[in-house]
């Protein structure tokens, strides 16, 4: 058995590994949707959805905010709200569903805010 690795071998495992970074290059690239649909009934008076990137909130009954689900911390992900929070499980920090700002956690920056628009009774988040 030889112990030998051919150039030819080593070149096919170069671009190998190389095609195999470029596709996750592509893959983590690959835009996400940019704009998500919501009908206003869906989302709950004093709370909100993750819908995408997206988190629509309603903190007063006909007032609505949009966010990025994406943390401001350390990038983490936005989950979940409850009791008048965005919450990004990763290090515990809320945010106030009406404003973005730091409730409680490590966070030192607010959520960011989306572009949000209605048509209807369909709330457009993102960027047309
Ligand atoms: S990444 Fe969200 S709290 Fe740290």
């Amino acid at each position: 058995m030889s112990s030998d690795v051919s150039p030819c071998s080593r070149r096919r495992f170069l671009l190998g590994t190389a095609a195999t970074a470029a596709g996750a290059l592509v893959a983590a690239c690959a835009p996400k949707s940019a704009v998500e649909k919501v009908d206003a009934a869906d989302i709950p008076v004093g709370g909100g959805v993750v819908i995408g990137n997206y988190v629509v909130t309603q903190p007063e009954e006909g007032k609505f905010a949009a966010f990025s689900s994406s943390c401001p911390h350390q990038n983490g992900r936005i989950t979940e709200v409850s009791n008048g929070v965005m919450i990004c499980p990763n290090h515990n920090s809320h945010f106030d569903i009406a404003t973005g700002q730091v409730v409680s956690g490590p966070s030192r920056k607010p959520a960011g805010q989306a572009p949000l628009s209605a048509d209807g009774t369909e709330l457009i988040v993102g960027q047309k």
